[in-house]
């Protein structure tokens, strides 16, 4: 995503609401792909929660969740 990578988001950390769904969910993953920490926000805290677990799996890059 062309905004993450101008933005220049290494090491500042970003809060994402509606993560657990489509287009937030591939936000996320370029944000963290860019050196950022993302707080993973949505309604459905169980999805969000899976999909951090998901994030976590293939490397270092981190992600947490939280039902708002
Ligand atoms: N996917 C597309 O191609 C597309 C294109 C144009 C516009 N949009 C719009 O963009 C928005 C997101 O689309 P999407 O495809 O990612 O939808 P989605 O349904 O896959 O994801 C939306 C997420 O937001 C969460 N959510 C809803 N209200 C919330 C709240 N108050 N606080 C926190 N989380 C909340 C939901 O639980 C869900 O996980 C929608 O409004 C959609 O109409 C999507």
């Amino acid at each position: 995503m062309k905004i993450v990578k101008d933005k220049g988001v290494e090491g500042k950390v970003c809060v994402v609401t509606g993560a657990a769904g489509v287009l937030c969910s591939s936000m996320t993953e370029d944000l963290l792909k860019h050196g950022a920490k993302v707080a993973v926000l949505d309604l459905r805290g169980d999805v969000a929660k899976q999909f951090c677990a998901k994030l976590a799996r293939p490397s270092s890059r981190s992600g947490s969740a939280s039902t708002c």
